[in-house]
């Protein structure tokens, strides 16, 4: 241990390590035992995309571990927020579901991700299929005028296993309805459709058998996915991941990237 390092270590605080932001929490928000939200100062520098993610640590350690976040907050907004699984015994999130306000967070300097509209052709109908915390970078992208323009349709499908685990989506949608930038168009343009799995609500089933029986389009009253139409965004569990672009393959939808936009893309929630 250098000698900083164990000064460091003695005072309860480790130095900021090189090519991060550290950045003060602003407020916290518990949804249930298992999920939390947090927003955070933004650096001035800091510019993303809506629909990226970014590496968060804590100045807790020598080496701090960082982890992948998707940035729920659209690109336009001076705050940072972030909406987290609590993993037991996580290296992490154990730590990071403590947070309050005023606490440091640190975070990479560089976002990156597929979930952003370079990397999806323009369309009628923008989907975005998510399960649990996957719900996150269309938090960001549902809030950016941009998705208002290219899409006429734009349709949030949120799955989880119980009901309190609907309530960050369906504060978000409020919220977004309300909001004086894209609230009007939010209203006239955004669905939330969202369902459980467990617990015994109004709205059952995962994603993929809304898709598959069809259940999904009859009650959004449009037609099934097709290419020339749709586009698809996809964030959950790597086994959600590959059911639901299973199913956008067999509806004959390809697969976008930054490089070269397609008709459909993807991106793990990561924490987990
Ligand atoms: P289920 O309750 O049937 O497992 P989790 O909290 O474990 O990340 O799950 C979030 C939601 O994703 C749950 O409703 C879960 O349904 C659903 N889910 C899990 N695996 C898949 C999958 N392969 N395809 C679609 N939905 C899934």
């Amino acid at each position: 241990m250098s000698e900083t390092i164990k000064a460091a270590d003695e005072a309860g605080e480790f130095p900021i390590p090189s090519g991060v932001f550290a950045e003060k929490v602003l407020s916290v928000r518990h949804y249930t035992d298992r999920l939390f939200a947090f927003r955070m100062s933004r650096p001035a520098s800091f510019r993303f995309r809506s629909g990226e993610f970014v590496m968060i640590g804590l100045p807790n350690a020598e080496r701090p571990v960082f982890r992948a976040y998707s940035i729920a907050s659209p690109a336009w907004d001076e705050e940072l927020e972030f909406y987290s699984i609590k993993v037991p015994d996580g290296p992490l999130t154990e730590h990071l579901q403590k947070v309050q306000p005023g606490d440091t967070i640190l975070m990479r300097k560089k976002p990156v991700g597929t979930l952003v509209h370079d990397a999806l052709l323009g369309g009628e109908r923008l989907y975005m299929f998510s399960t649990g915390t996957g719900i996150a970078p269309f938090a960001s992208i549902i809030r950016d005028p941009e998705t208002y323009e290219r899409f006429a349709k734009v349709i949030l499908v949120h799955t989880c296993r119980d009901a309190a685990e609907l309530d960050y989506g369906r504060d978000l949608v409020a919220t977004t309805r309300n909001d004086p930038l894209v609230g009007e168009e939010a209203t006239a343009q955004l669905v939330h459709y969202a369902s459980t799995t467990r617990e015994e609500t109004e709205q059952m089933g995962r994603i993929t058998t809304l898709i598959e029986n069809g259940k999904l389009f009859d009650d959004l009253d449009v037609p099934p996915l097709n290419p020339a139409t749709d586009r698809v965004m996809i964030c959950g569990s790597m086994a959600m991941l590959k059911d639901v672009k299973a199913i956008c393959e067999a509806a004959g939808l390809t697969e976008g990237s930054n490089s070269k936009p397609g008709e459909f893309v993807v991106e793990r929630a990561f924490v987990d």
